[in-house]
């Protein structure tokens, strides 16, 4: 049995991993909106991916018995810049779901609460390859921020996102 207390934080956690999914959806609706469809699908992946996250909390919570209590989802930011400004954004969030994640991990810990610290091992390693993406894409977008078409190249890059 898990206590209140981390019920609460991982039904927190539920709440940043829908915004997540906002977040990115709101981003893939930006680029698929200027025609850029590759950066879009990656975007699009992404949610995917975030709503996968949120479901895994989602069935843990039931696993152990407890009420997954669903609250407002935030919404987007309505203004997105280009691939630079986006994309840098999208370093900054996996940084702070990294921390979300390090924190539930931490009073998982200060609980002893063994059963909760080995399900959130997955996200620990989920975050490092998320975070390294990230960048990855981030870095290659500064490269070609002033070359003509540079975003074009970026965009056919991201397509191909499986
Ligand atoms: Fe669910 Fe991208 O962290």
């Amino acid at each position: 049995m898990i206590s209140e207390k981390m019920a609460e934080a991982l039904n927190k956690q539920i709440n940043a991993e829908l915004y997540s999914w906002y977040l990115y959806l709101a981003m893939a609706a930006h680029f698929e909106d200027q025609n850029f469809t590759g950066t879009a699908k990656w975007l699009k992946l992404q949610a995917n991916e975030e709503m996968g996250h949120a479901m895994k909390f989602f069935q843990y919570l039931n696993d152990v018995d407890k009420k997954v209590q669903l609250s407002k989802i935030d919404a987007p930011p309505e203004k997105l810049g280009n691939h630079t400004e986006v994309f840098e954004q999208v370093v900054k969030h996996e940084l702070l779901i990294t921390k979300n994640i390090n924190d539930l991990a931490d009073l998982a810990v200060a609980e002893k609460d063994h059963a909760t610290g080995n399900f959130l091992i997955w996200f620990v390693n989920e975050q490092v390859e998320e975070v390294a993406a990230a960048k990855q894409i981030f870095e290659k977008i500064k490269m070609v921020n002033n070359v003509p078409g540079g975003f074009f190249m970026i965009d056919r890059e991201l397509g191909m996102r499986a």
